[in-house]
C-alpha cells in the first residue's frame, strides 16, 4: 500500500511516497531557507508563495522518484496543522485536488505526528508506552504515545520552542538564520561550563519547559561583553555567503564567544534531557523518542547516549528530524488501515493540538 504525502507547513515543501508504513520509496524536500534568511526569520508571505511555486514539481519529482503513478497509490496524506495556515493551504489543497482528480482517498495528518511517525518509519517500531520529546522551531512537547498511537500531552514550553531558542540566539550572535545547526558546529570548539545558565524552576507542571529566561540570559551576556565588533563581522559574513564554513565562522569568533555558543547549548540540552527523563520515569516508559530539527543536535545525541537511560533511545537521521513528507506519509499509514479518511471540506488547522 502506497502513500504520497505532502507537507508544507512551515518552510519546507516536502513529498514522499512510503510503501507499508515503512518503506521509503521516496522523500524531496525544497528548503526555502535562502528566501529567509536574510530576514533572520520565515517571512509567511513569502513561504506561501515558494510553496506554490514548489508544490507541484516536487510531487511530480517524489512520484517520479519511487516510479509510481497517481492511480496505485492507496491514499494521498497532507498535512492539516499545526502551521502557518498560508503554508498549510498550499500542501492540503493540492492534496485536496489531487484526491479529487483521481479518486484515491484523503488523509489528514497533523504534523506533530508525523515527527513522532519518522521515529517509527525509521525502527519499524519502538516499545509501548512511548516517551515521545518532539523539539522542533514550532513545538517542545512531551507525549505519552500508548498502542496504536494514543497520546497524552505531559509538558510543553511556556514560551519559546527550543528550536525558536537556538535561532535567537543565533540571529543574536551574528550567526544569521538558522542559528540551530551553526551552534551544534561551533559548540565542540567551546567550554560548555565556562557560563553557568541557571535551570528553569517551573511552578505548577515541573514537565514544562522554559527557554526565554535563557535567551535573556544570553542577551545580558553580550550586553556586557563589549561584542559589537565582531557580531557585527559575523553578520557581514552572513550576508555574504549564506552558508559559511565552520572555519569561516571560527575566524571571527573569539574564545569567550564560543564559551558562550557551548555553555548555551550544553543548558539547552540539559532542560531537554532532564524534562524527558523525569517525563518517562512517570509513565514507566519502555522507550524515549526524540525528534523535530533540534533531534539533528550532535550535543543532544551524544547527552542522550552517555545518560545511559534504563530504555532505548531512538533518534530520526537528520534528513528525517526536519520537516519532510516521509514522516507524513509514515503517520497516515495507521490511519488508512483505520479507515480514517478526510473530506474535501476539511481545512487548515493553524493551532491544531494533538492531545
Ligand atoms: O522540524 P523543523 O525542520 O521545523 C519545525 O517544525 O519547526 O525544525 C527546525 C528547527 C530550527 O529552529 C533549527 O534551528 C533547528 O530545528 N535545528 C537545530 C539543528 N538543526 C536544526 N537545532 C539545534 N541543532 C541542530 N543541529
Ligand atoms: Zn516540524
Amino acid at each position: 500500500m502506497r502513500i504520497l504525502a505532502i507537507e508544507s507547513s512551515c518552510d519546507e515543501t516536502a513529498a514522499a511516497v512510503v510503501e507499508d508504513g515503512t518503506t521509503l520509496l521516496s522523500s524531496v524536500v525544497a528548503s526555502q531557507m535562502d528566501t529567509h534568511g536574510k530576514y533572520g526569520g520565515v517571512v509567511p508571505e513569502l513561504a506561501s508563495r515558494e510553496h506554490l511555486r514548489a508544490v507541484v514539481p516536487v510531487v511530480r519529482e517524489a512520484l517520479e522518484r519511487a516510479q509510481t503513478k497517481l492511480p496505485e497509490l492507496s491514499a494521498i496524506a497532507a498535512t492539516v496543522g499545526p502551521g502557518l495556515v498560508g503554508s498549510l493551504l498550499v500542501g492540503l489543497t493540492y492534496a485536496k485536488s489531487l484526491s479529487f482528480a483521481t479518486g484515491v482517498p484523503l488523509i489528514a495528518v497533523n504534523h506533530i505526528e508525523g515527527h513522532i511517525h519518522a521515529v517509527i518509519l525509521e525502527a519499524g517500531a519502538v516499545e509501548f508506552p512511548a516517551l515521545a520529546l518532539v523539539v522542533s522551531g514550532g513545538h517542545t512537547h512531551l507525549f505519552e504515545v500508548r498502542e496504536n498511537f494514543a497520546y497524552r500531552l505531559l509538558g510543553k514550553t511556556r514560551d519559546d520552542a527550543a528550536g525558536e531558542a537556538f535561532d535567537k540566539v543565533g540571529k543574536l550572535l551574528g550567526f544569521g538564520y538558522p542559528g540551530g545547526p551553526v551552534i551544534d558546529r561551533l559548540a565542540p570548539y567551546g567550554n560548555p561550563r565556562a557560563v553557568k545558565f541557571t535551570f528553569a524552576r517551573m511552578k505548577g507542571n515541573a514537565l514544562d519547559f522554559s527557554f526565554s529566561g535563557l535567551k535573556t540570559a544570553v542577551l545580558r551576556w553580550v550586553e556586557s561583553h563589549n561584542m559589537t565588533a565582531e557580531i557585527e563581522a559575523r553578520r557581514a559574513l552572513f550576508r555574504k555567503n549564506s552558508r559559511p564554513s565552520v572555519e569561516e565562522w571560527l575566524a571571527l569568533t573569539p574564545q569567550p564567544t564560543l564559551d558562550l555558543v557551548a555553555s548555551f547549548q550544553y543548558a539547552v540540552v540539559h532542560e531537554l534531557l532532564t524534562r524527558a527523563a523525569a517525563s518517562a520515569d512517570l509513565i514507566d516508559a519502555r522507550s524515549l523518542i526524540v525528534s523535530g530539527g533540534v533531534a539533528c543536535n550532535s550535543g543532544l545525541r551524544a547527552a542522550a547516549e552517555s545518560a545511559k537511560l534504563p530504555y532505548p533511545v531512538y533518534f530520526p537521521t537528520p534528513g528525517l528530524s526536519t520537516d519532510n513528507a516521509a514522516m507524513i506519509a509514515a503517520a497516515a499509514f495507521p490511519k488508512l488501515r483505520r479507515g480514517e479518511f478526510a473530506g474535501l471540506d476539511i481545512i487548515a488547522q493553524a493551532n491544531l493540538t494533538l492531545a
